[in-house]
């Protein structure tokens, strides 16, 4: 028994905030939010070719993998409880080109992934990722003429694209290239084709932000790139105009709606949930992962329980779900 309570409970008058963290049964009876296998979407890269695995450096545990090696881990995923993978593309450079033109082919690599995966995982979700960096030569996800991003033009190929992975099996279309009216063209393309359970995620607030360093090496657009994508995706200083973009989504048809970069953005997060109440995931991007990583290999941070934390903030901001470079090693954490 302490005495010289009397002054704190004067203050406080006897609301202590402690009684609840008192010990781990109680901090676990008030938990208000869980992460769970069925948040995790994993994001993974395919690269041509077979028996291939090779690492990303400036993502260390990320593998670029060929589609024969991608099927065998989407199983690993699929037996782990993750709902869902996203598919992203490292195309030969050579089928690179000025419109993406390869993006548009039936028998590209990612909707190859997407048939092997399909075929023998069909209870794993697959979401495609559809913009046409991966497949131009100067890394940019539109159509460039003239210094310039041409909107309705890319829109066309991308509702091409769009049904070219759904033809392919994919689950999901996630348009990540913000060009305007993408959304309302790809969900019409859609349905037209008879792709009426085909999804879309979309990518309704993508921020033209520094964080998306790591994925380009990963995928090889970062030498390519020529300028910026200050043009298309949002500056990281407006919330309200990330507001208007995932109305304007929501009208013309997302299923889901995305934030992306992650941990920066927990605010758009929230007042995208809050507004639209549509399920809604964030994207912790690869320089998130990267930054995470990297200081844990330096012994400066726990990588795992960092990790750890920085997921259930995104449950604790509204969101439904992560895509996460980690989805495979939180999935065995909480197998544990
Ligand atoms: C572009 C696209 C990007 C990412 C996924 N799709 C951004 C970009 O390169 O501009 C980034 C994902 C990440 O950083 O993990 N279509």
């Amino acid at each position: 028994m302490q005495d010289k309570t009397h002054l704190v409970d004067e203050i406080t008058g006897h609301r202590r905030m402690r009684r609840n963290r008192k010990a781990d049964w109680t901090r676990r009876l008030v938990q208000e939010n869980r992460l769970t296998v069925d948040d995790l979407i994993w994001p993974i890269f395919i690269v041509p070719g077979s028996g291939i695995v090779e690492p990303v450096a400036s993502m260390p545990g990320v593998n670029r993998m060929s589609v024969d090696k991608a099927v065998e881990a989407v199983k690993e995923a699929a037996d782990l409880g993750i709902p869902a993978i996203a598919t992203f593309p490292n195309i030969d450079m050579a089928l690179r080109d000025e419109t993406g033109s390869d993006g548009l082919n039936a028998d590209n690599l990612i909707n190859q992934a997407t048939r092997a995966i399909k075929k023998a995982v069909p209870n794993i979700g697959i979401i495609t990722d559809v913009a046409l960096d991966p497949f131009t030569s100067h890394g940019h996800d539109g159509v460039l003429r003239e210094g310039e991003i041409v909107n309705d033009e890319t829109v066309e190929i991308i509702v091409k694209a769009a049904i070219a992975q759904a033809d392919a099996g994919s689950d999901i279309i996630a348009p990540s290239e913000m060009m305007d009216g993408r959304i309302g063209a790809i969900r019409m393309a859609l349905d037209a084709a008879g792709h009426q359970n085909v999804g879309i995620m979309a990518y309704a607030t993508k921020f033209a932000s520094a964080f998306y360093g790591p994925y380009r090496e990963a995928i090889s657009t970062g030498g390519l790139l020529k300028g910026d994508k200050l043009t298309y995706y949002i500056n990281p200083a407006n919330g309200n105009e990330a507001m208007r973009e995932t109305a304007l989504d929501v009208e013309e048809g997302a299923d889901m709606l995305m934030v992306k970069p992650g941990l920066p953005y927990l605010d758009i997060c929230w007042r995208v949930k809050e507004g639209f109440g549509l399920p809604t995931y964030a994207y912790q991007v690869s320089g998130e992962y990267a930054q995470i990583k990297a200081a844990s290999m330096n012994g400066w941070i726990d990588g795992d329980k960092v990790m750890m934390e920085t997921l259930l903030c995104f449950k604790r901001a509204g969101c439904d779900g992560i895509l996460t470079y980690f989805a495979m090693d939180v999935a065995r954490a909480l197998a544990r």
